[in-house]
């Protein structure tokens, strides 16, 4: 069976993601959205809610879970039996950073691949960052994230003033 760990910090999951996460599910036995514990970074959503909203957003998608993890991607992966990294490309200045993380953890594991799919372009400029900037900024943020993340985005940057 081969099982594939999309990881990062959906802080929140944007479009982009789920995107990726839906075409990766017609690739592969099983895909595994892994949310990071991120306990330098300072997140905006809780992990329980990152992890829900990934779930409600991927709940049509038979063969994806979503799990959370903390310390190495590469002992996560071991846990799950995974074989497989799954990474969006954005743009050229994702690539450096991108290809350093991937060649760290073939070293830390020979056995494990990063595979990058592309971005659609429609998400090419889009992050989570960006997101909550617009939306702290009271810009519109519609299509670029799930309803009910836009609905939340709008209700915390009004009620924090
Ligand atoms: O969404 P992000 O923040 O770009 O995701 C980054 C993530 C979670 C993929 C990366 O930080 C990660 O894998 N962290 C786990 C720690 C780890 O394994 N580090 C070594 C990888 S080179």
């Amino acid at each position: 069976m081969r099982i594939a760990v999309c990881p990062g910090s959906f802080d929140p999951v944007t479009n982009g993601h789920l995107d990726i996460i839906a075409r990766a599910s017609k690739m592969f036995d099983k895909v595994i959205v892994a949310v990071l514990k991120n306990s330098s970074k300072n997140s905006m959503f809780a992990l329980e809610e990152r992890v829900e909203m990934l779930r409600i957003n991927s709940a049509g998608l038979g063969n994806v879970e979503v799990d959370s993890f903390s310390g190495l991607l590469i002992d996560f992966m071991k846990l799950k039996d995974a074989q497989i990294i799954i990474k969006g490309l954005r743009a050229v200045s994702d690539f450096e950073y991108e290809m350093q993380m991937a060649l760290m953890n073939r070293k830390l594991d020979s056995n494990i691949e990063t595979v990058f799919m592309m971005t659609s372009s429609k998400y090419s400029y889009l992050s989570s960052s960006l997101v909550k900037e617009v939306a702290r900024h009271g810009g519109c943020i519609h299509g670029l994230v799930p309803d009910l993340i836009e609905e939340e985005l709008i209700k915390r940057f009004n009620i924090g003033g």
